[in-house]
């Protein structure tokens, strides 16, 4: 399958089964946003909850943070995101469009858009930051930002958190939230975008551990990814050379996947250094020192900061697990999404809509329900459409009730990759799914 193709079919898929949706669509969509549909919805709240387990409920050492999106514009002046968050911008003189100067193609003088060679402007500098106003007033003195990162809320809350928990360094902060970047050319989905999700976390150390909590986390993250699911071969580790590195960043390693277009990142581990709460103190006057109760030494921390698109993993996810496969002379398409991410754990199916059938399904289907499995019910159409409906989902198992049921009360379980199927007691369902879905990360 050529690779755009597969780009192709995963925004179809994604459609066509209520993964994602384009956002505003009725008029006309806008390109750099997307609308999670229910069964997307699940899938990123899956996502968050296996990091959220792995970074804060499985540890002692991370604390959670919910920090607002809106903050003192003091803060972007201390991060350096006000004076170097930029990208180089230029024009095409031709059809007007605007690009990153950096893309390969615009680099080599032609416009991806219209074709026009050599006609480009001088690059300038643009600030990918979107601004807005707090209150009524609309001057520059009400001027407030959409957070670029997550990170910034954990630095200015980083003594209230330590004070409040009584942490000890080395300790982390996590949170996970929207942010927001003007990009000048998204794309490739929900790869590029303009409003996204970010799950990161702030590990602060004593100056001088910093690089071996780096080798940690790199570790870490990675067992992490693996624990998702995902095809080894496919990930790597991409290192920012002197001039890739971040304003902050002393040293930084992206987890990178190979999609369809390319080898990209979808999470960065960064050694920020003490950057960032120095930067913090200078502009707010505040000393964001950590004091060590035992010995009295002070010190402001360095930070070893993870940080994960919620909305790149969500297409990991999907590219790694979309496959066509040849089944008894038809092509089927699935998502072998690992049972642990799953939307939809289970569909219930009734052979038959009649003799009792459909009864005994409905009741299975609703104690799964209690029980808090996400079931789906389907009755309509053919067994084989009904398979192939919750193969293109990602379900892992199908049930079905038959006619054997209601002399036996067995069902049987068909599994999405497998495609076996086993024959077990209609009561045995529950413990048997249950016993699948065993966190694995
Ligand atoms: N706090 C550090 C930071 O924000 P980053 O490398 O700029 O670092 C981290 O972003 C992650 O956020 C990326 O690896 C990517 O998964 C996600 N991300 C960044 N920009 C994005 C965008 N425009 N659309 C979707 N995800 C994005």
């Amino acid at each position: 399958m050529a690779n755009t193709d597969l780009m192709d079919k995963l925004v179809s898929l994604a459609k066509r089964r209520g993964y994602v949706f384009q956002s505003s669509e009725i008029y006309g969509g806008t390109g750099s946003v997307w609308d999670y549909g229910p069964l997307g919805v699940e899938l990123k709240k899956n996502v968050k909850d296996l990091w959220w387990s792995a970074m804060v409920h499985q540890r002692e050492d991370i604390e959670g943070l919910d920090a607002a999106i809106l903050m003192h514009p003091k803060v972007w002046e201390a991060s350096g995101h006000v004076e170097g968050f930029t990208d180089p911008l230029i024009e095409c003189g031709n059809c007007h469009r605007r690009f990153r100067a950096d893309m390969e193609e615009v680099a080599a003088g032609q416009c991806p858009t219209c074709g026009t060679k050599d006609t480009f402007s001088e690059p300038r500098m643009f600030n990918l930051m979107f601004k807005t106003f707090m209150g009524p007033v609309e001057d520059d003195a009400n001027q407030v930002y959409l957070r670029p990162e997550t990170a910034q809320g954990i630095y200015v809350n980083f003594l209230n958190v330590q004070g409040s928990a009584r942490q000890k360094i080395p300790f982390g902060i996590a949170q996970i939230g929207k942010a927001f970047r003007n990009e000048i050319t998204p794309g490739n989905f929900i790869f590029r975008t303009r409003e996204f999700e970010q799950a990161e976390m702030q590990f602060f150390v004593e100056p001088g551990a910093d690089e071996e909590w780096f080798e940690y986390w790199m570790e870490q993250r990675w067992k992490w990814h693996l624990a998702l699911g995902l095809r080894e071969e496919k990930l790597r580790w991409l290192e920012h050379g002197p001039d890739e590195l971040a304003h902050y960043a002393k040293k930084a390693f992206d987890v990178a996947y190979e999609f369809p277009f390319g080898w990209k990142e979808f999470e960065g581990i960064h050694n920020r250094t003490d950057f960032d709460l120095t930067r913090h103190q200078e502009y707010s006057g505040k000393r964001l020192e950590y004091i060590d109760s035992g010995s009295g030494q002070r010190f402001v921390p360095y930070v070893i900061e993870t940080s994960l698109g919620i909305d790149r993993t969500v297409l990991v996810i999907l590219a790694d697990a979309y496959r066509e496969e040849e089944v008894e002379g038809e092509t089927r398409v699935v998502l072998s999404i690992d049972p642990s991410l799953a939307p939809l754990k289970v569909a219930v199916f009734p052979l038959v809509k009649k003799d009792g059938l459909p009864e005994i399904a409905t009741k299975l289907h609703e104690g799964l329900r209690k029980a808090a499995i996400p079931s789906f019910y389907d009755a309509a159409g053919s067994i084989g459409r009904r398979y192939r409906r919750q193969d293109e989902a990602g379900t892992p198992w199908c049930v079905t009730v038959d006619g054997q049921t209601t002399d036996d009360d067995t069902v049987t379980i068909r599994d999405r990759d497998s495609l076996e199927q086993i024959r077990i007691s209609s009561e045995g369902v529950l413990p048997w799914i249950r016993e699948r879905l065993t966190p694995g990360c």
